[in-house]
């Protein structure tokens, strides 16, 4: 539930590429699936159980992991733990105490801001990056045998250095292909404007 909702998202995050208003437009369309209640429940319910999972399972491993796709899985998975407790709760605070529409402008305020951004590009860049080596660490994990002539650690090579092509494009979009986004009013309370 989790890597489809997360997939999902950061395609959405990837089409502001194409501009601020392409991507809400998608995260409209999106929200018809992610929003409706019962799908938002279980989306809240799959973090709480990803980040209390997460934390016990890197107290039970620490020790354990070695190689260093062990030690990739660890400290994405810890990584991921610690995001969504803040992100999410981000999320939340901004729709029920801040009462703002939590869209394009939301995500990247603080992200086009100096020096704010010093916290959200590795703040951000690490989550996306996270979501992929976790991906990876699981991949090496569980697949056992190779494609097209490719080993499992290669294939799962692949899918980190995919995660950091998508952190890169994803923050070309969110910054407006670097020349900064205008953030409107509303949103300005965000970044002490
Ligand atoms: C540049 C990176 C990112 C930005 C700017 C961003 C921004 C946002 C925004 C604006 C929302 C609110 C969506 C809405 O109101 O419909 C949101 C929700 C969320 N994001 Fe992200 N996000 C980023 C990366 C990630 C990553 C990497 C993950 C997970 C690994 C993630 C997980 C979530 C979750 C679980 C929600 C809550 C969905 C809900 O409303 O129930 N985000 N994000």
């Amino acid at each position: 539930m989790l890597t489809v909702f997360v997939g999902l998202h950061l395609f959405n995050h990837l089409y502001s590429v194409a501009g601020a208003a392409q991507h809400i437009e998608v995260m409209k369309g999106l929200r018809l699936f992610y929003r409706n209640p019962l799908v938002e429940a279980v989306l809240l319910l799959a973090v709480l159980v990803q980040i209390g999972s997460g934390i016990n399972l890197f107290q039970k491993n620490r020790k354990a992991a070695v190689g260093r796709f062990d030690r990739l899985h660890l400290w994405t998975g810890l990584y991921l733990a610690v995001f969504f407790v803040i992100h999410v709760g981000a999320v939340l605070v901004g729709r029920t105490v801040l009462h703002l529409d939590t869209n394009f402008y939301y995500g990247v305020a603080g992200l086009n801001t100096f020096p704010l951004n010093l916290f959200f590009i590795p703040y951000y860049g690490l989550a996306t990056v996270s979501f992929f080596g976790h991906t990876a660490a699981i991949h090496n994990k569980k697949m056992k045998r190779a494609v097209l002539g490719c080993s499992p650690q290669s294939q799962a090579l692949a899918i980190l250095a995919l995660g950091v092509m998508v952190t890169a494009f994803m923050f070309y979009g969110l910054t407006n292909r670097f020349r900064g986004v205008e953030i409107p009013a509303e949103y300005r309370v965000l970044i002490g404007k």
